[in-house]
């Protein structure tokens, strides 16, 4: 039975191209029982991404595309159609993927922003943030479509700016809730 409901669960891909501490977390929430993703794959752009070391750490396979050539995209589709993926999540992928990626993967392709989008879409959201003087920051989590930061937004968390926060603590008060977000986001999806 345990078996069963394994086998059920969506096969999904994430991307990655830094630390890679939502895709640790990802994995971690994939690996419980009522999950209803399980991660097949990691894709980098980057070798030097320090969160490839969980593709050694959990045993899940890792495809490094240089994303110099046009041909790179075809070859994740190639990696995901072998695998049988049906979902992918970027998690601090800096990359713009391509109008045909995404119209291929149209509504099965989900992204975690540093931002209470439609505010700060793009770099650099906690440094404008606390430039603004903003109250209120947070994450978001939403569809992929062709304009950058800008799909269905999934589900939000709000942190409180505090006077005395620099971009540094922002960015790990936000990371915190981004651990939590993503994983409900994903459970809103396939509930
Ligand atoms: C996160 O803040 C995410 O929202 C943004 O890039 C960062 C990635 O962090 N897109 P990590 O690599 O998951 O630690």
């Amino acid at each position: 039975m345990k078996k069963l409901i394994g086998l059920k669960k969506i096969k999904t891909a994430v991307f990655i191209s830094g630390t890679g501490s939502n895709l640790k977390n990802l994995i971690k929430f994939s690996k419980t029982k009522t999950s209803p993703i399980l991660i097949k794959l990691i894709i980098s752009n980057n070798k030097k991404a320090k969160g490839l070391k969980y593709s050694t750490q959990y045993n899940i396979e890792k495809k490094i595309v240089n994303f110099n050539n046009n041909f790179s995209e075809n070859k994740i589709l190639d990696y995901i159609n072998k695998k049988n993926i049906k979902f992918v999540c970027l998690a601090g992928f800096m990359k713009v993927l391509s109008k045909n990626f995404i119209k291929k993967f149209k509504g099965k392709i989900v992204n975690i922003h540093p931002s209470l989008l439609p505010k700060y879409k793009g770099l650099n959201t906690h440094k404008r943030a606390l430039k603004n003087k903003e109250k209120f920051s947070g994450c978001t989590v939403h569809y992929v479509t062709i304009k950058l930061d800008s799909g269905k937004i999934i589900l939000q968390k709000k942190v409180k700016i505090k006077k005395k926060d620099t971009v540094n603590s922002l960015k790990k008060k936000v990371l915190k809730k981004e651990h939590q977000l993503y994983p409900s986001a994903i459970r809103k999806i396939f509930s």
